[in-house]
């Protein structure tokens, strides 16, 4: 058993430690010699149609309908198109308003899921493009949608999703290139500076990974509490809301996530002694708030460990308890690299507790019933 497993006791850790060559695999082919340009010849999606494109809608569920909410970072940031997020099984019924110049992007791992499929065709029914992001070529979603974007992250096996998840992340920043270039909303510099970002977080996340002793100590010492917080801003809340589901799915350790400038506004009266609070804190233009978020649940007694880059481990640790670094990349890129150390996280919290790791309670790797 161990040997379909790659030599390490869960799927979930093997499908963890893929993710550089997830990521690769998923980049390979989609960037022209010069580094400068996404090709994405698989399209459908004519020119004309990109830059005609008036509004985004994301749908998904569960960890995909995560990953779009980094996705709709992405896209804002590098194409200025406003884009909503909606989970799979609220979509068709709250009357989306959807249009001809409407591109509904669908992401599912697996491509069955019921309510993500039925969302796809609720954007159809209603004239809208609609373009899947998915893991399995033949799989429904990816038979029935106008578009398909293949993660080439390989069989996931683990119930909760890992690699899937970020080469979901690839595809997104890749899509978010492509329209940028055809609507003149990054330079050609601009284009090849994230793209060779992008090129090194393959051996970035295997500098996360060589963490994992320290990440399991700290898992070991997380698993003795009942609930736990995660906050962040921008990007870094998305990460966090991942991190949130990942920990709840397989360790059933209760917690949330919450948008670090929210917290005062009514969580804040849940934070007493000893609480861990896992803090993301990677967006340089909002780190000052973060830290002063992370002040005020250090002033009512929390454990806050901190998620940051090297240079400003310094500032951190006079507000925190406990500091991980990950590996200097763009703004935009971090969740690729940060996500890393929460599902690492997630994974020895659950072993500590001896739970299932790979097939969690009440759980199924695919949802196919609405
Ligand atoms: C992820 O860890 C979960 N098991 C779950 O949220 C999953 O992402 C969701 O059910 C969607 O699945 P899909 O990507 O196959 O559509």
């Amino acid at each position: 058993v161990t040997a379909e497993k790659g030599g390490y006791e869960h799927f979930m850790l093997k499908e963890i430690h893929e993710q550089p060559k997830a990521y690769r695999d998923t980049m390979r082919g989609r960037i022209n010699a010069e580094g400068n340009k996404v090709i994405l010849p698989e399209l459908n999606l004519t020119v004309e149609q990109i830059k005609n494109i008036r509004n985004i809608q994301i749908v998904a569920c569960g960890t995909a309908y995560n990953a779009g909410l980094v996705g709709r970072n992405l896209i804002e940031s590098l194409v200025r198109i406003p884009v909503e997020n909606d989970i799979a099984s609220e979509y068709r019924y709250r009357s989306p308003i959807v249009t001809p110049e409407t591109l509904v992007i669908v992401v599912s791992q697996s491509g069955e899921t019921a309510d993500t499929l039925a969302a796809l065709r609720e954007g159809q029914a209603n004239g809208a493009h609609v373009l899947a992001i998915t893991n399995v070529v033949g799989s429904s979603i990816a038979r029935e949608a106008n578009d398909v974007l293949v993660t080439l992250a390989g069989p996931e096996i683990a119930v909760a999703s890992t690699k899937a998840y970020t080469s979901q992340l690839i595809v997104f920043t890749l899509l978010g290139l492509y329209m940028a270039e055809i609507r003149g909303t990054q330079s050609e510099a601009q284009v090849a500076e994230i793209l060779a970002a992008m090129q090194s977080l393959p051996e970035q996340v295997e500098e996360v990974l060589a963490q994992k002793d320290d990440i399991k100590k700290y898992a070991e010492q997380i698993s003795k509490h009942e609930h736990l917080f995660f906050i962040g801003r921008g990007v870094d809340y998305a990460v966090a809301q991942e991190g949130s589901l990942k920990l709840k799915e397989i360790s059933y350790i209760h917690s949330e996530a919450y948008a670090a400038g929210e917290l005062k506004h009514g969580t804040l009266a849940l934070i007493q002694e000893g609480v861990p609070v896992i803090a993301m804190a990677t967006q340089e233009s909002v780190l000052e708030k973060t830290v002063s978020n992370i002040k005020e649940v250090k002033a009512r007694g929390a454990d806050v460990m901190a998620i940051t880059h090297q240079e400003h481990v310094t500032d951190l640790l006079r507000s925190v308890d406990q500091v991980f670094v990950i590996p200097k990349t763009l703004p935009l890129l971090t969740p690729a690299l940060s996500v890393v150390t929460l599902q690492l996280l997630a994974y020895y919290a659950s072993l500590a507790l001896g739970h299932d790791v790979d097939k969690p309670r009440n759980l199924a790797k695919s949802v196919t019933v609405e």
